[in-house]
């Protein structure tokens, strides 16, 4: 069976969508196959991010329906071969059970090393499908008091389903750390109150590759800081980098 892994965050924008897509293609370089399900009905990303978008006829919710055999709504991503995406549906009235949320994952996970789900941002009925098959979980931050608090209420309800879940602080920049406009990452875990797992920088390739649909390249910074978090996620001991700590 392959494990099956939320990202979700509580607020909107902290890069959920993208630490889906880093992780899962730098999972895929670890030779693991990969299936990610966009959870974000009605504002669905990772057929962009992931280069479906213009192939992607059926969704999760013609599942759900009946419409196709689930096969069908699997897009491999030419970001990675190893890498295939499920459409988020395109309307909110399309959002499908938690249940039915927790049958599709388990049965995906017969087939991938790796089921990730792309949590919407919120608490809501959407949070609660998207978890709801989840056996693990990261919470993705981004380096300020307020998003860092809404991942530690997030992490509190993950704590309370028994999923374990670890920490990404996305989007750090080095300077306003140095000059002492931001909390710095010490700061930022003690407020979301979850381990660690990866940092990944402020890095305009991520927002380059996410907007084109097209692979990270494998020397810049966020696919060093994506490579390590999976490593992590695997089990592997792997030392913060310079680059993480941002110094
Ligand atoms: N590390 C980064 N460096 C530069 N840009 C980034 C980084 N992480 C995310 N972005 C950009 O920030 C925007 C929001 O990211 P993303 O869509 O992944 O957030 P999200 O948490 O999924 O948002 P939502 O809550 O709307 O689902 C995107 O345009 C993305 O390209
Ligand atoms: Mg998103």
């Amino acid at each position: 069976m392959g494990i099956i892994t939320v990202i979700t965050s509580g607020k909107g924008g902290a890069g959920k969508s993208t630490v889906a897509a880093g992780l899962g293609c730098a999972l895929a370089h670890l030779g693991r196959k990969v299936v990610l399900l966009d959870g974000d009905a009605g504002l669905r990303s990772l057929d962009i991010m992931l280069g479906i978008s213009e192939r992607a006829v059926y969704d999760m919710s013609d599942i759900f329906e009946g419409n196709c055999e689930p096969i069908r709504a699997v897009y491999q991503s030419p970001v990675n071969e190893r890498v295939s995406v499920v459409p988020a549906p395109v309307s909110l009235e399309k959002m499908c059970s938690p249940v039915d949320m927790a049958r599709l994952c388990r049965g995906f996970a017969k087939y991938y090393d790796h089921v990730i789900v792309d949590c919407p941002a919120g608490i809501g009925q959407g949070f609660e499908c998207a978890i709801a098959g989840a056996n693990r979980a990261l919470v993705v931050t981004t380096p300020d008091m307020i998003s860092a608090r809404d991942a530690q209420i997030v992490g509190r309800i993950l704590d309370r389903r028994n999923i374990p879940a670890r920490l990404v602080i996305n989007r750090l920049r080095p300077m306003p750390i140095i000059t002492g406009k931001m909390p710095d990452v010490d700061e930022i875990i003690d407020i979301a109150s979850l381990q660690l797992i990866g940092i990944i920088p402020e890095d305009e390739e991520v927002a380059i590759a996410n907007a084109n649909g097209r692979p990270l390249p494998v020397r810049s910074n966020a696919a060093i800081c994506f490579s390590n978090i999976a490593r992590r996620f695997l089990g592997e001991q792997v030392p913060l980098a310079n680059l993480e700590k941002m110094i």
